[in-house]
């Protein structure tokens, strides 16, 4: 597991990203293709677990015509996919679309483009069609791309309630020892507000942290329904990793039942 083109546009990515639900204009053709060269980075470095596309047509197929009141797209003209390869450790490998999939969104982010994480509100059928989906995969979840307004549209203020300000637990809530905190160092604090910021299904925010700052290492869970659902864990595990390199810590993930640890190289 990697970190695919570390900069420091995909650290400064995770402050600014935020799900974008109305579209005015396709990513021009030059930023679609610089996409999918990094997607196929990606794919590469996932060792075949996870299977990243990038389709610009059939895109309003795919997010149109929703009556679903969470999604309400409009706009959409290309989009990506991230499909996992479900042989073998499911979870593991909804939890590795989560982590390959958010660098792709942080690129995405990157270059100006507005996306969102879309696991539920989109016509699951007509994306698998067109992404070409074939037995040992799933569909993990497909994410818009395009221009997005600088201001959130009223139909994007409705689905937000209003306030976009960016709505998360406090650390403390996240951590199932608040008191380790003390004693963490300041690449894991960072590590850890990252992880804070990283989008989620519903915004649950189902990650419970466990600090060993001493042997510098942290474990993250998901957490009720997210159990069985880990790409949220893998979002956070993105975030995790890109602060930790930004910070200058290099490290490796391990994981026991669910439970995945990153241990400072
Ligand atoms: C795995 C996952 C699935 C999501 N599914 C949907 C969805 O089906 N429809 C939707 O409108 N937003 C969806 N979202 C977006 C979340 O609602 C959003 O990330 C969360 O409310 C936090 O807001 P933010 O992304 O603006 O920080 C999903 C996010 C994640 C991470």
């Amino acid at each position: 597991m990697r970190i695919v083109g570390m900069d420091p546009q995909l650290y400064a990515s995770m402050e600014s990203r935020i799900s974008r639900r109305t579209y005015t204009a396709p990513p021009e053709c030059a930023r679609l293709e610089e996409l999918q060269r990094y997607s196929e980075e990606l794919n590469t470095a996932a060792d075949g677990a996870v299977r990243i596309g990038v389709w610009a047509e059939g895109a309003d197929e795919v997010f149109g015509g929703l009556t679903n009141s969470y999604g309400m797209f409009s706009g959409v003209q290309a989009f990506a996919a991230f499909i996992g390869r479900m042989e073998g450790d499911e979870r593991k490998a909804k939890a590795l679309c989560g982590y390959y999939g958010e660098q792709f969104v942080l690129k995405a982010n990157a270059r100006g483009l507005g996306t969102c994480w879309v696991a539920g509100t989109f016509d699951k059928g007509m994306a698998k069609k067109i992404a070409g989906v074939e037995e040992g995969e799933k569909l993990v979840c497909v994410v818009p791309l395009g221009i997005v307004p600088d201001s959130f549209s009223l139909r994007e203020k409705v689905v937000k309630g209003f306030s976009t300000a960016r709505r998360r637990k406090p650390l403390e809530q996240l951590l199932r020892n608040p008191e380790e905190l003390a004693a963490a160092p300041d690449w894991m604090r960072s590590a850890l507000e990252a992880a804070r910021i990283a989008p989620s299904a519903v915004n649950l925010q189902p990650w419970r942290f466990t600090l060993a700052p001493t042997e510098q290492a942290l474990t993250v869970q998901a957490e009720g329904r997210a159990e069985k659902e880990p790409v949220d864990l893998g979002i956070a595990m993105a975030h995790v990793e890109i602060a930790a390199l930004q910070a200058g810590v290099q490290g490796e993930w391990s994981e026991e039942a669910g439970a995945w640890t990153f241990r400072r190289a």
